[in-house]
Protein backbone atom coordinates (compact mmCIF):
# COMPACT_ATOMS: atom_id res chain seq x y z
CA UNK A 1 0.00 0.00 0.00
CA UNK A 2 1.34 3.43 -0.75
CA UNK A 3 0.58 6.07 2.13
CA UNK A 4 1.16 9.49 0.28
CA UNK A 5 1.12 12.18 3.23
CA UNK A 6 0.43 15.87 2.65
CA UNK A 7 0.24 18.98 4.80
CA UNK A 8 -2.45 20.39 3.74
CA UNK A 9 -6.12 18.89 2.15
CA UNK A 10 -6.08 20.94 -1.14
CA UNK A 11 -2.73 18.95 -1.57
CA UNK A 12 -3.66 15.71 -1.18
CA UNK A 13 -7.01 16.47 -3.42
CA UNK A 14 -4.77 17.90 -5.90
CA UNK A 15 -2.74 14.58 -6.37
CA UNK A 16 -6.02 12.40 -6.56
CA UNK A 17 -7.37 14.34 -8.85
CA UNK A 18 -4.17 14.36 -10.95
CA UNK A 19 -4.05 10.88 -10.57
CA UNK A 20 -7.27 10.19 -12.01
CA UNK A 21 -7.00 13.12 -14.82
CA UNK A 22 -3.73 11.32 -16.04
CA UNK A 23 -5.26 8.22 -16.69
CA UNK A 24 -8.26 9.70 -18.41
CA UNK A 25 -5.74 10.59 -20.46
CA UNK A 26 -3.79 8.06 -21.18
CA UNK A 27 -6.90 5.70 -21.58
CA UNK A 28 -9.74 8.62 -22.87
CA UNK A 29 -12.25 4.99 -22.15
CA UNK A 30 -11.35 3.97 -18.59
CA UNK A 31 -13.79 2.54 -16.36
CA UNK A 32 -13.35 4.85 -12.75
CA UNK A 33 -15.44 3.32 -10.02
CA UNK A 34 -16.75 6.61 -8.29
CA UNK A 35 -17.24 7.49 -4.74
CA UNK A 36 -19.93 10.22 -3.13
CA UNK A 37 -19.65 12.40 0.26
CA UNK A 38 -18.09 15.15 1.47
CA UNK A 39 -14.85 14.32 0.68
CA UNK A 40 -15.24 14.09 -2.82
CA UNK A 41 -16.69 17.21 -3.33
CA UNK A 42 -13.59 18.81 -3.79
CA UNK A 43 -11.86 16.42 -5.77
CA UNK A 44 -15.10 16.66 -8.19
CA UNK A 45 -14.26 20.65 -8.20
CA UNK A 46 -10.92 20.20 -9.15
CA UNK A 47 -11.80 17.49 -11.55
CA UNK A 48 -14.08 20.06 -12.90
CA UNK A 49 -11.49 22.72 -13.10
CA UNK A 50 -8.70 20.73 -14.53
CA UNK A 51 -11.17 19.55 -17.62
CA UNK A 52 -11.65 23.36 -17.95
CA UNK A 53 -8.06 24.67 -18.21
CA UNK A 54 -6.36 21.66 -20.43
CA UNK A 55 -8.68 18.33 -20.83
CA UNK A 56 -8.75 15.85 -20.17
CA UNK A 57 -12.06 14.56 -22.05
CA UNK A 58 -14.30 12.13 -19.32
CA UNK A 59 -16.70 12.08 -22.99
CA UNK A 60 -14.95 7.88 -23.58
CA UNK A 61 -15.09 7.14 -20.08
CA UNK A 62 -17.42 4.84 -18.20
CA UNK A 63 -18.00 5.29 -14.66
CA UNK A 64 -19.61 2.90 -11.91
CA UNK A 65 -20.84 4.63 -8.68
CA UNK A 66 -19.76 2.68 -5.01
CA UNK A 67 -23.53 2.89 -3.49
CA UNK A 68 -26.83 4.07 -3.51
CA UNK A 69 -29.65 4.31 -1.08
CA UNK A 70 -32.34 1.68 -0.81
CA UNK A 71 -35.40 3.35 -1.84
CA UNK A 72 -34.18 6.45 -3.30
CA UNK A 73 -35.02 7.04 -6.54
CA UNK A 74 -32.66 8.64 -8.87
CA UNK A 75 -34.47 11.86 -9.45
CA UNK A 76 -34.53 12.39 -5.34
CA UNK A 77 -32.71 15.27 -4.30
CA UNK A 78 -30.71 13.46 -2.04
CA UNK A 79 -29.79 10.40 -3.90
CA UNK A 80 -26.22 9.71 -5.16
CA UNK A 81 -27.58 9.93 -8.93
CA UNK A 82 -28.59 13.67 -7.99
CA UNK A 83 -25.32 14.32 -6.10
CA UNK A 84 -23.05 12.82 -8.91
CA UNK A 85 -25.23 14.73 -11.92
CA UNK A 86 -24.54 17.99 -9.57
CA UNK A 87 -21.39 18.16 -8.55
CA UNK A 88 -19.49 15.97 -11.35
CA UNK A 89 -21.60 14.60 -14.54
CA UNK A 90 -23.29 17.98 -15.50
CA UNK A 91 -20.43 19.91 -15.49
CA UNK A 92 -17.78 18.12 -17.42
CA UNK A 93 -18.31 16.17 -20.57
CA UNK A 94 -19.25 12.62 -19.21
CA UNK A 95 -21.76 10.53 -21.41
CA UNK A 96 -24.69 10.20 -18.90
CA UNK A 97 -25.80 6.89 -20.79
CA UNK A 98 -22.27 5.78 -19.47
CA UNK A 99 -22.57 6.75 -16.03
CA UNK A 100 -24.11 4.13 -13.47
CA UNK A 101 -25.01 4.10 -10.47
CA UNK A 102 -27.49 1.10 -8.54
CA UNK A 103 -31.42 1.88 -8.77
CA UNK A 104 -32.10 2.81 -4.98
CA UNK A 105 -35.90 2.49 -6.27
CA UNK A 106 -35.34 -1.43 -8.08
CA UNK A 107 -38.17 -3.03 -6.96
CA UNK A 108 -36.17 -6.04 -6.64
CA UNK A 109 -32.81 -4.59 -5.09
CA UNK A 110 -31.60 -8.15 -4.83
CA UNK A 111 -31.60 -8.54 -8.66
CA UNK A 112 -30.59 -5.27 -9.00
CA UNK A 113 -27.28 -5.86 -7.09
CA UNK A 114 -26.62 -8.97 -9.09
CA UNK A 115 -27.42 -6.74 -12.68
CA UNK A 116 -25.26 -3.89 -10.98
CA UNK A 117 -22.10 -6.94 -10.75
CA UNK A 118 -22.63 -8.08 -14.07
CA UNK A 119 -22.52 -4.44 -15.30
CA UNK A 120 -19.31 -3.98 -14.00
CA UNK A 121 -18.17 -7.31 -15.12
CA UNK A 122 -19.87 -6.58 -18.97
CA UNK A 123 -17.41 -3.54 -18.72
CA UNK A 124 -14.12 -5.32 -18.51
CA UNK A 125 -13.81 -4.39 -14.74
CA UNK A 126 -12.80 -1.22 -13.26
CA UNK A 127 -9.65 0.48 -14.01
CA UNK A 128 -9.50 3.08 -11.14
CA UNK A 129 -11.40 3.03 -8.23
CA UNK A 130 -12.08 6.28 -5.71
CA UNK A 131 -12.75 5.54 -2.27
CA UNK A 132 -13.51 7.72 0.71
CA UNK A 133 -13.36 6.10 4.02
CA UNK A 134 -16.20 6.43 7.47
CA UNK A 135 -15.09 7.38 10.34
CA UNK A 136 -16.05 3.23 11.17
CA UNK A 137 -13.66 1.80 8.58
CA UNK A 138 -16.26 1.36 5.98
CA UNK A 139 -15.57 1.70 2.22
CA UNK A 140 -18.78 1.82 -0.09
CA UNK A 141 -21.66 1.27 2.84
CA UNK A 142 -19.40 -2.17 4.00
CA UNK A 143 -19.86 -1.57 7.31
CA UNK A 144 -17.77 -3.02 10.40
CA UNK A 145 -18.67 -6.47 10.03
CA UNK A 146 -18.80 -6.96 6.39
CA UNK A 147 -17.46 -9.96 4.72
CA UNK A 148 -14.11 -9.33 3.08
CA UNK A 149 -15.67 -11.49 0.34
CA UNK A 150 -18.66 -9.68 -0.23
CA UNK A 151 -20.11 -8.46 -3.64
CA UNK A 152 -22.85 -6.10 -4.72
CA UNK A 153 -25.81 -6.18 -2.29
CA UNK A 154 -27.66 -4.14 0.11
CA UNK A 155 -26.26 -3.10 3.72
CA UNK A 156 -28.04 -2.18 6.87
CA UNK A 157 -26.20 1.44 7.83
CA UNK A 158 -25.12 1.95 11.14
CA UNK A 159 -26.76 4.61 13.32
CA UNK A 160 -23.20 6.14 12.98
CA UNK A 161 -23.31 6.49 9.27
CA UNK A 162 -26.85 7.34 9.12
CA UNK A 163 -25.62 10.09 11.45
CA UNK A 164 -22.46 11.52 9.90
CA UNK A 165 -25.12 11.64 6.42
CA UNK A 166 -28.15 13.28 8.71
CA UNK A 167 -26.62 16.51 7.15
CA UNK A 168 -28.07 15.85 3.92
CA UNK A 169 -32.14 14.81 4.85
CA UNK A 170 -34.41 16.93 6.68
CA UNK A 171 -33.44 14.65 10.08
CA UNK A 172 -32.11 11.32 11.21
CA UNK A 173 -35.61 9.33 10.85
CA UNK A 174 -35.45 10.56 7.02
CA UNK A 175 -31.79 9.29 6.43
CA UNK A 176 -31.88 5.91 4.82
CA UNK A 177 -31.82 2.78 7.01
CA UNK A 178 -29.85 0.92 3.94
CA UNK A 179 -28.04 0.67 1.21
CA UNK A 180 -27.04 -1.25 -2.35
CA UNK A 181 -23.40 -1.16 -2.48
CA UNK A 182 -20.28 -2.83 -3.77
CA UNK A 183 -18.67 -5.31 -1.94
CA UNK A 184 -15.32 -5.71 -0.56
CA UNK A 185 -14.15 -8.22 -3.10
CA UNK A 186 -16.22 -5.87 -5.80
CA UNK A 187 -13.51 -3.31 -5.04
CA UNK A 188 -10.92 -5.35 -4.58
CA UNK A 189 -11.18 -6.53 -8.00
CA UNK A 190 -10.55 -2.93 -9.42
CA UNK A 191 -7.04 -3.05 -10.55
CA UNK A 192 -6.27 -0.05 -9.30
CA UNK A 193 -7.39 1.21 -5.44
CA UNK A 194 -7.58 5.52 -4.61
CA UNK A 195 -8.33 6.22 -1.42
CA UNK A 196 -8.83 10.11 -0.32
CA UNK A 197 -9.37 10.92 3.53
CA UNK A 198 -8.81 14.38 4.98
CA UNK A 199 -9.45 15.55 8.42
CA UNK A 200 -8.82 14.17 12.23
CA UNK A 201 -11.77 12.64 12.14
CA UNK A 202 -10.75 10.23 9.84
CA UNK A 203 -7.54 9.81 11.78
CA UNK A 204 -8.34 6.56 13.89
CA UNK A 205 -10.28 4.49 10.56
CA UNK A 206 -7.29 5.32 8.74
CA UNK A 207 -4.37 3.94 11.24
CA UNK A 208 -6.86 0.88 11.36
CA UNK A 209 -6.74 0.54 7.28
CA UNK A 210 -2.98 0.82 7.16
CA UNK A 211 -1.57 -0.31 9.74
CA UNK A 212 -4.21 -2.52 11.84
CA UNK A 213 -4.65 -6.38 11.23
CA UNK A 214 -6.77 -7.01 8.32
CA UNK A 215 -10.21 -7.37 9.66
CA UNK A 216 -13.84 -7.33 8.48
CA UNK A 217 -14.14 -5.26 11.98
CA UNK A 218 -12.56 -2.22 9.60
CA UNK A 219 -13.88 -3.46 5.81
CA UNK A 220 -11.02 -0.66 4.68
CA UNK A 221 -8.35 -3.31 5.67
CA UNK A 222 -9.11 -5.39 3.22
CA UNK A 223 -6.94 -2.89 0.98
CA UNK A 224 -3.98 -3.84 2.60
CA UNK A 225 -4.69 -7.33 0.04
CA UNK A 226 -4.56 -5.24 -3.03
CA UNK A 227 -1.54 -5.08 -4.95
CA UNK A 228 -2.42 -1.63 -6.04
CA UNK A 229 -3.95 0.79 -3.61
CA UNK A 230 -2.65 4.07 -2.65
CA UNK A 231 -4.05 6.10 0.08
CA UNK A 232 -3.71 9.67 -0.06
CA UNK A 233 -3.91 11.75 3.48
CA UNK A 234 -4.08 15.16 4.69
CA UNK A 235 -1.37 16.22 7.57
CA UNK A 236 -4.76 15.60 9.97
CA UNK A 237 -5.82 12.20 8.67
CA UNK A 238 -2.23 10.46 8.80
CA UNK A 239 -1.96 11.83 12.54
CA UNK A 240 -2.93 8.31 14.48
CA UNK A 241 -0.23 6.70 12.26
CA UNK A 242 3.03 5.23 13.89
CA UNK A 243 4.88 4.47 11.08
CA UNK A 244 4.50 8.14 9.61
CA UNK A 245 8.47 8.63 9.27
CA UNK A 246 8.92 5.71 6.97
CA UNK A 247 6.04 7.08 4.22
CA UNK A 248 7.81 10.20 4.62
CA UNK A 249 10.74 8.50 4.00
CA UNK A 250 9.82 6.74 0.57
CA UNK A 251 7.49 9.40 -0.27
CA UNK A 252 8.70 12.53 0.65
CA UNK A 253 6.40 15.41 0.66
CA UNK A 254 3.74 13.03 -0.90
CA UNK A 255 5.94 12.63 -3.79
CA UNK A 256 5.11 9.47 -5.78
CA UNK A 257 8.64 6.80 -6.21
CA UNK A 258 8.95 3.71 -8.34
CA UNK A 259 9.22 1.94 -5.20
CA UNK A 260 6.25 1.19 -3.40
C1 LIG B 1 -19.85 7.06 -0.52
C2 LIG B 1 -18.97 6.11 0.14
C3 LIG B 1 -18.59 6.25 1.56
C4 LIG B 1 -17.88 7.56 1.87
C5 LIG B 1 -17.54 7.65 3.35
C6 LIG B 1 -16.89 8.97 3.70
O1 LIG B 1 -20.04 6.72 -1.86
O2 LIG B 1 -18.59 5.21 -0.50
O3 LIG B 1 -17.74 5.18 1.91
O4 LIG B 1 -16.72 7.65 1.11
O5 LIG B 1 -18.71 7.50 4.09
O6 LIG B 1 -17.81 9.99 3.54
P1 LIG B 1 -17.38 11.52 3.77
O7 LIG B 1 -16.44 11.85 2.70
O8 LIG B 1 -18.69 12.27 3.66
O9 LIG B 1 -16.77 11.57 5.13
Amino acid sequence: MKVLIFDEAEQAVARVADLVADLVRRKPDAVLGLATGGTMVPLYERLVALHQEAGPSFAGVTSFNLDEYVGLAAEHPCSYHSYMRSVLFDRIDFDLARTHLPRGDSADPMREADRYEAAIAAAGGIDLQLLGIGQNGHIGFNEPTSSLASRTRIKTLTDDTRRANQRYFDSFEDTPRFALTMGVATILESRFCLLLATGRSKADAVAAMVEGPVAAACPASALQLHRNATVVLDRDAASSLRLTSYYQHVHPGGADSAFG
